[in-house]
């Protein structure tokens, strides 16, 4: 289909921005307006540096998914072929100490959207497609043991706040197609990284904190498991889910990269060492300190994702090793991007939360 109109939210934050660029670079005669509140992870200067030629087919809206009024309004001017919903408060350490705006966002805010879409969707000519995406997360599922994968039947189990609000989402989103029929999608994915992630969240927050030589703070043992996914191979699986997917479905998406966290510390370690040129005392391993363990963290996240391969055709491209090596990279040459993104309240939350943890070494 030609000039179809997207309706990213969340499109300042990290995936999607990276979602963003990728599809005016890759569906040249697709719009997108980006819907965002510019939260303290929402960055305007994420898109700031897009071509000439993709700014023509793009739009910043300022709005807030809590409020139903805005995104009314928003649809009432505006015509929309696909939703594709990233907004929510995405950070399960927040939500640990302060669940409401992850309720208010991700559960009432994912409603505020799905009922405006479905009023929407009801009023377009019935020939007119129209999709809802809803970008979910594998933590729904709740934990693995040492076996096992998460497929789209394991059943729900969330552990904290986040992934309670997120797999409130989905049952709203499941609920409005069953009920309304309104044609929606739900893709349940695992760990990104990347450009442009909020250095808040394991990869980027090391990074930083070994070019500033901070104390590493790994929670518990560090055996926890996680699967990693490079951004980029998910905004593809995503634009293979919303051209291809089947409305009603779920589609689980992961990296088949399964990595300990210690282990993943160790590897950013070294690869900054030698880049850093540091060694024997001053090597970056003597600033991990084993710190409390987060309340109810999960011990093992691994993706089935043989769905989105066998019936849609995506797979992962990136191997983690050198995914991961540029991502140091991109945060090394891109430390003025940091410095924006770092705003006092920012440091304030760290401070307050990271020094309160009780090292355990
Ligand atoms: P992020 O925290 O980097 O970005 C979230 C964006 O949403 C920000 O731009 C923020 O300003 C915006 N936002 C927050 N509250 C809003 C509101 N009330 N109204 C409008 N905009 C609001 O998040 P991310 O890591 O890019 O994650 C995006 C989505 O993907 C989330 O739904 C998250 O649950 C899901 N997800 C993320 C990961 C991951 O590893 N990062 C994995 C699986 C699923
Ligand atoms: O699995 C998908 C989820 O991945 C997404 O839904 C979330 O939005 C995203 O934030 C991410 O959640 P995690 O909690 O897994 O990501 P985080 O980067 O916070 O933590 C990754 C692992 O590293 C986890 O086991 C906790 C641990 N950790 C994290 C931080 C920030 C540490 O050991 N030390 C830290 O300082």
């Amino acid at each position: 289909m030609t000039n179809k109109t997207l309706l990213v939210t969340g499109g300042c934050g990290f995936i999607g921005s990276n979602f963003i660029r990728h599809i005016l670079t890759k569906r040249q005669d697709w719009f997108v307006i980006n819907l965002d509140a510019l939260t303290y992870a929402g960055n305007i200067e994420n898109l700031t540096d897009l071509d000439v030629e993709h700014k023509s087919r793009y739009k910043f809206v300022h709005a807030d998914i809590r409020s139903l009024d805005s995104l009314q309004h928003i649809f009432d001017r505006n015509r929309i072929d696909t939703v594709v919903h990233f907004a929510a408060e995405s950070h399960v350490d927040r939500s640990i100490h302060n669940p409401a705006t992850f309720i208010e966002t991700n559960v009432i805010g994912t409603y505020n959207l799905l009922e405006v879409s479905r009023r929407y969707w009801e009023n377009l000519n019935r020939f007119e497609t129209f999709r809802f995406v809803h970008v979910s997360t594998d933590e729904v599922y709740g934990s693995l043991g040492l076996q096992g994968y998460f497929t789209e039947t394991t059943a729900y189990d969330p552990s904290s706040p986040y992934s309670a609000s997120k797999a409130g989402s989905d049952h709203l989103v499941n609920a409005w197609y069953r009920t309304y029929g309104l044609p929606t999608l739900i893709t349940n994915c695992s760990n990104n990284y990347g450009p442009y992630q909020f250095p808040e969240k394991l990869i980027p927050l090391m990074i930083l904190s070994i070019l500033e030589e901070k104390d590493l703070p790994v929670y518990g043992d560090g055996k926890n498991i996680r699967d990693w996914l490079y951004v980029m191979d998910h905004c593809e699986a995503l634009l293979t889910a919303l051209e291809k997917g089947t409305p009603g479905h779920t589609y689980n998406v992961g990296g088949n990269e399964e990595w300990k966290n210690i282990d993943i510390v160790y590897r950013i370690c070294d690869k900054m060492d030698k880049l850093l040129e540091r060694s024997g005392d001053k090597s970056s391993r003597r600033l991990i300190r084993f710190v409390t363990d987060r309340p109810g963290h999960d011990r093992r996240y691994a993706i089935d994702a043989s769905k989105i391969s066998n019936e849609l055709g995506w797979r992962p491209k990136y191997t983690f090793e050198i995914a991961l090596d540029e991502t140091i990279d991109w945060y090394m040459n891109n430390m003025r991007w940091v410095d924006k993104v770092r705003t006092g309240s920012y440091r304030n939350w760290i401070e307050k939360n990271y020094t309160r943890r009780e090292s355990l070494k």
